[in-house]
């Protein structure tokens, strides 16, 4: 790698989309872990347009930030970079996305994610700074599990496409030069402190837990054994700090490694919360990933990545919040 990572101490950090779930998660971690570094957030947050799902075109959320005392630059990627025109930075954190897998607007969706990304790498070789971005599982689509970075890229929506094209960018500027820093992160399925602003977007592990916890009772796609790789968002937090000193530049997954059913999930949400009724229900969307695994080999060879958390780890660990998110936002409503 040509910009070798030595102490973050007044390093200039720019995390895109820090208004966001993981975006917000890495600024505080940089804050508490790096006090002297100069964290920047960019992000457009929500404004009052919608999907026609309901859902939020922008996730983002002030009070994700209420604990952030570093910089924050509102804007919205596709148009406002300009506004970090005069300024230098080390690191960048892309988070920036619509991060919603149900969305169909192809035009928004690959503007967003795909093109505003070119240009940021742009403006990142521009000041000779690293990206590290988020990519995603999507790029899978319903290929058959363990999924390795490479194979089976055969996305089934638009959000899985619009990452794939931003990992094809990606390699081919690697194929150029493979010393450019630039690091693809494939998060699989995140959950964990700060995702309650996602909405209906938010991992099932926060919509599971708060439906047990006001209805006893929750509602699964039938029947249940759906598997998926579940990964805590401190085990996120671990793959983005670690992608900083990786031995080389590339695109790598990031999951915990093993692949857990969601009626696992019930099991261990029952186990913290107490009982509750399970209901069946038939799954609506026509394409639904069954089986998702990440093979994270590369991931630990090249990033040093290691997952400290289990499903039941992640969960223990997340439960005192998830109660907490009901007492203050649900039962208070
Ligand atoms: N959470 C997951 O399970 C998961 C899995 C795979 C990949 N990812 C990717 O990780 C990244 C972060 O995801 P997240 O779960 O924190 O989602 P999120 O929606 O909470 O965060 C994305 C942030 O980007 C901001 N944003 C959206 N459009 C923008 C625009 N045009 N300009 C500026 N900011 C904009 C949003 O306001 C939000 O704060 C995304 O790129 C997402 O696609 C997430």
């Amino acid at each position: 790698m040509k910009y070798i990572y030595d102490d973050l101490a007044q390093k200039n950090i720019l995390i895109t989309g820090g208004a966001g779930f993981i975006g917000s998660n890495l600024a505080l971690y940089f804050q508490q872990h790096h006090p002297q570094a100069n964290v920047c957030v960019f992000d457009k947050f929500r404004d009052d347009t919608y999907f026609p799902s309901g859902n939020p075109t922008s996730l983002g959320h002030f009070k994700n930030l209420l604990d952030f005392r570093g910089e924050v630059v509102v804007g919205d990627i596709n148009t406002d970079l300009d506004k970090l025109k005069d300024r230098d930075f080390d690191y960048i954190f892309h988070q920036a996305a619509i991060s919603d897998t149900t969305a169909t607007d192809q035009t928004l969706m690959l503007e967003t994610n795909f093109e505003a990304f070119v240009n940021l790498c742009k403006f990142a070789k521009q000041r000779g700074a690293m990206v590290i971005y988020a990519s995603s599982a999507g790029t899978y689509g319903n290929s058959p599990a363990p999924n390795i970075v490479g194979v089976g890229e055969v996305p089934e929506n638009i959000y899985g496409y619009s990452k794939l094209q931003m990992d094809i960018f990606v390699r081919r500027i690697l194929e150029q030069d493979s010393q450019i820093p630039l690091i693809g992160l494939r998060y699989f399925n995140v959950y964990g402190e700060r995702e309650f602003y996602k909405g209906k977007t938010a991992s099932m592990i926060l919509q599971l837990g708060l439906q047990a916890l006001e209805h006893k009772k929750v509602r699964l796609f039938k029947h249940g054994e759906q598997l998926r790789d579940f990964v805590y968002i401190k085990d996120v937090i671990q793959a983005n700090v670690k992608a900083i000193e990786a031995r080389q530049s590339g695109i790598y997954n990031v999951g915990s490694g093993n692949a857990r059913s969601f009626n696992d999930i019930i099991a261990v949400l029952k186990k913290h919360l107490g009982d509750f009724e399970v209901e069946y229900i038939d799954n609506p969307y026509t394409f639904y990933q069954n089986h998702t695994q990440a093979d994270i080999t590369l991931s630990s060879e090249c990033l040093s990545y290691t997952p400290r958390f289990s499903l039941e780890q992640g969960i223990e660990s997340y439960i005192p919040e998830i109660v907490r998110i009901f007492e203050t936002q649900v039962r208070a409503r």
